[in-house]
């Protein structure tokens, strides 16, 4: 069954990448990447889709911050709805979204998060965890609802800290983690073998 999934990222696109490339090699389940979109227009993201020939969208968040503006979010959805997705894939999308677009795409939003959720939500999820001083994080796929960084867990992946951890050295730890469990999550989503929110 065709299952398009549409991409938000606001930097790297390194676990974009990681999803583009499982597409490529036919480790992405039936998985179809139909678009990636940005709220930062020279996100590297947005260069990695031009390369891969997904479409590259660029839309203007209206404020910087930590939310869209409300007709900005109007113009996401429209064009998110425009490729009919069967997943939207938060992916270092850094905004956080009003219960009006999780609301059109019920129960078809993930998010990926760089700790061992619940603990660690926000947006420093890796020098938090280190600041604490716990001596494992990792990183959580979840779906998205309302409540930041909280809603049901898909599934998560464990990191170990060193002693002579920096948040370099653990976020690239992080991120290398994060590069197999977002494909994984996806083709296994696409495929119909994970457990949706409300069969819980
Ligand atoms: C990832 O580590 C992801 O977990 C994090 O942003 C990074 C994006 O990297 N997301 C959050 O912190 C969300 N609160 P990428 O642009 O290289 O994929």
């Amino acid at each position: 069954m065709a299952y398009p999934i549409v991409i938000l990222g606001s930097g790297r696109g390194s676990n974009a990448e990681a999803l583009l490339k499982a597409e490529a090699s036919k480790n992405l389940g039936t998985a179809k990447i139909a678009a990636v979109i940005s709220d930062v227009e020279d996100a590297r993201i947005l260069s990695l889709g031009q390369k891969f020939k997904v479409p590259a969208i660029y839309i203007d968040p209206g404020q910087p911050g930590a939310r869209l503006i409300q007709d900005a979010e109007d113009a996401y959805i429209e064009r998110i709805q425009s490729f009919s997705p069967q997943l939207v894939v938060l992916a270092g999308f850094m905004r956080i979204l009003r219960e009006k677009f999780i609301q059109a795409f019920a129960g078809r939003v993930i998010n990926l998060h760089p700790s061992l959720l619940p603990s660690f939500p926000g947006a420093n999820g890796i020098e938090d965890a280190l600041n604490f001083g716990v001596k494992i994080t990792g990183c959580t796929v979840h779906w998205v609802t309302p409540a930041l960084d909280a809603g049901p867990i898909i599934d998560q992946k464990e990191v170990r800290i060193e002693d002579s951890d920096t948040t370099d050295s653990l976020a690239k730890r992080i991120h290398i983690a994060e590069h197999r469990l977002l494909p994984d999550v996806v083709a296994r989503l696409s495929k119909g073998r994970l457990p949706h929110p409300n069969e819980r």
